[in-house]
């Protein structure tokens, strides 16, 4: 080996040297963090993922000219190696935050492998810069610990769940990318295909079909940390491109298998956070999540609960409460409150205002408010509406005092009621600091299960799976579906695991007959020629000996967020896409050539806008 290529090589990492190396000849390798000249005597930080560690540079020790001249030229993120010697950092220059904090290496050699421009952002723990120049530069940003330490713990959380569920007797199976459409409600990634022009892969959604057939090919039990694309409007929690550690298995039901998947979420707990679980977690009804907490990911760290104030305003003059209530609603509206206790003070006209638009964000048309005022009597742009009898009932179901306030959404769809009011006791909770921080307080884990079958679209007039189409219906519900009879009030063998109020994971109990599968495709407006269309492989598969079995996903990023006790997923996330789907660093979704579409026998309608 030549003298330049072992001058590459450490002995150490930058985390690892203690005082108990006083005295060794080292070599480390890192990058430049901080450097100082002190008349002559440069000092430096040296990082790597490991950590840092202080290293001098004194003329009288450096060996020869080009060390000399080398220290000089340094700077900060240059690439460097050095060899020096282990000694005790000077009194009252110990550093006690850092591990290497008592010692730094006096060297004696450096070599500079790399410069470096100057940097767009310092690489510092907290950083004041736009989030597009931190995506641009998303190399950089990476090279700063926290950043590092999230991606440390997403790998310990994946490998601790993948032991989990290798001790479990699952094996891991991977799946194409290149595929056909999966059903979970979003658009399709589509990729065209030079060798059949005109016909396209679809990026799987999820590998919800393939994840089953493997099932009928007897795998029993599976799992896969898999990617999923999804083309769907993004939020802190969504990303187009995501990982789900996704598990199948076969002749298990709910009770035999959610200890395996609780049990895994308390290893990670434990071996990750040093917290306890405790188990079993538990299971809420969704009707009884949507009811109490307007969200069928209940945060149940905290209160404001949803009451129904439906029966009280049933004959209310009150037009907006009659609008809800009323024939024309078909049943299908509610009215429904939260109080906040003793706060009315604290929400201005503005913040009401403010509550009433993020409310309309969610379809309804308004939100009524009322204040209890000192001598206890209601003050509401709709106080006079209210009778003596409806004052009364507001008083005692809410039990109000002086200085309450209470929100209030009606509306003649009951989605709406609950999402708005839902989404109010979120936007009041962190308004008033009763939810914990990212990262703060105890984990609260439940199971949102028996969720609807199927959901009535109006607009679309007909009726789509809640969850996908491959749910089976609860056992007791079979007959009613059967004969598509009171469709609405089928529940589901799916379940939620939720967390915080954060959907986790999501998974069901299979359909596993053939008849019933037809029968859901049917029951959701496909043609038989449109369900041998898209799923024609899967029907087919069916019919040669399937076990039953059922599955959950959970989505990779998301925890990685709550364990690492960060807000968007983006941070738990090495190449994140921004809100629009683009990657900042790689200019991606980008223009291809003529002749790569004319490949493909595509033509692009529209050109592209230059702007
Ligand atoms: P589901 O669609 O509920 O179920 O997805 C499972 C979990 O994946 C996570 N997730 C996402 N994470 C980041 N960005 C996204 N765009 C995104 N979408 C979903 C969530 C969610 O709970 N095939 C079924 C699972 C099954 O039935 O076994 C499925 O994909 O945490």
């Amino acid at each position: 080996m030549s003298q330049t290529s072992k001058r590459t090589v450490r002995s150490h990492t930058c985390g690892e040297l203690r005082a108990l190396q006083l005295g060794d000849e080292v070599t480390l390798c890192g990058w430049v963090a901080k450097r100082r000249d002190h008349g002559g005597v440069i000092f430096a930080d040296l990082r790597d993922r490991y950590g840092l560690t202080q290293i001098v540079f004194d003329p009288q020790l450096t060996e020869g000219e080009t060390a000399h001249v080398n220290a000089g030229r340094i700077r900060s993120e240059y690439v460097l190696w050095v060899k020096g010697r282990v000694r005790k950092r000077p009194e009252g220059m110990t550093n006690s935050k850092l591990l290497t904090g008592e010692i730094e290496v006096a060297c004696t050699d450096i070599v500079i492998l790399s410069e470096a421009k100057t940097i767009p952002f310092p690489i510092d723990d907290e950083i004041d810069v736009a989030e597009t120049v931190r995506l641009k530069y998303r190399y950089l940003d990476l090279r700063r610990t926290p950043l590092q330490q999230n991606l440390m713990t997403r790998h310990r959380m994946l490998s601790i769940a993948r032991n989990h569920l290798d001790q479990n007797q699952f094996i891991e199976v991977e799946t194409p990318i290149l595929y056909k459409s999966t059903p979970e409600g979003a658009r399709d990634f589509i990729v065209p295909s030079r060798l059949s022009q005109g016909s396209f892969y679809a990026l799987p959604q999820s590998p919800q079909t393939l994840k089953q057939l493997l099932m009928i090919s007897g795998l029993d039990r599976y799992y896969q940390v898999a990617r999923c694309f999804r083309d769907e409007d993004l939020r802190a929690d969504r990303q187009p491109e995501f990982s789900q550690i996704d598990v199948e298995f076969s002749f298990l039901d709910e009770e035999a298998f959610f200890p395996i998947v609780e049990s895994m979420m308390a290893k990670l707990w434990k071996e990750i956070m040093g917290v306890e679980v405790s188990l079993p977690f538990p299971r809420m009804p969704y009707s009884e999540a949507m009811s109490r907490f307007g969200s069928d990911k209940p945060d149940v760290r905290f209160g404001l609960e949803l009451q129904d104030l439906s029966a009280l305003f049933a004959k209310s003059t009150f037009q907006v409460f009659q609008g809800a209530l009323g024939a024309e609603a078909q049943g299908r509206g509610s009215v429904r409150g939260i109080k906040v206790e003793g706060l009315a003070e604290k929400f201005s006209r503005k913040d009401l205002d403010d509550l009433q638009s993020h409310a309309a964000g969610y379809g309804a048309k308004g939100m009524l408010w009322i204040k209890v005022q000192p001598t206890g009597e209601l003050q509401s742009p709709a106080a006079k509406f209210f009778s003596e009898e409806e004052k009364q009932g507001l008083a005692k179901t809410f039990g109000l005092k002086p200085g309450d306030l209470v929100l209030i959404i009606a509306d003649r769809r009951n989605k709406v009621v609950f999402d708005a009011l839902g989404a109010i006791r979120l936007w009041v909770g962190n308004r008033l600091g009763m939810i914990p921080k990212p990262g703060e307080g105890k984990p609260a884990f439940l199971w949102v299960v028996n969720f609807p079958l199927m959901e009535y679209d109006e607009k679309e007039k007909r009726y789509f799976a809640c969850h996908h189409p491959f749910t089976s219906p609860r056992p007791e519900f079979f007959e009613d579906f059967i004969q598509g009879k009171n469709l609405d009030k089928i529940e589901a063998s799916a379940y939620d695991m939720v967390l915080n109020g954060v959907e986790i994971g999501g998974g069901s109990l299979r359909i596993y007959r053939p008849d019933v599968q037809a029968a859901m495709f049917k029951l959701l407006g496909l043609t038989p020629e449109e369900a041998k269309e898209k799923f024609g492989f899967f029907l087919e598969a069916l019919q040669y000996g399937t076990p039953p079995h059922g599955g959950i996903a959970f989505g990779v990023d998301r925890l990685a967020a709550i364990l690492c006790g960060v807000g968007p997923i983006r941070d738990v996330m090495a190449f994140p896409k921004t809100q629009k789907g683009t990657c900042l660093m790689s200019e991606s979704p980008s223009e291809v050539s003529r002749d790569q579409l004319l490949e493909l026998g595509i033509a692009v309608l529209a050109p592209p806008s230059k702007e």
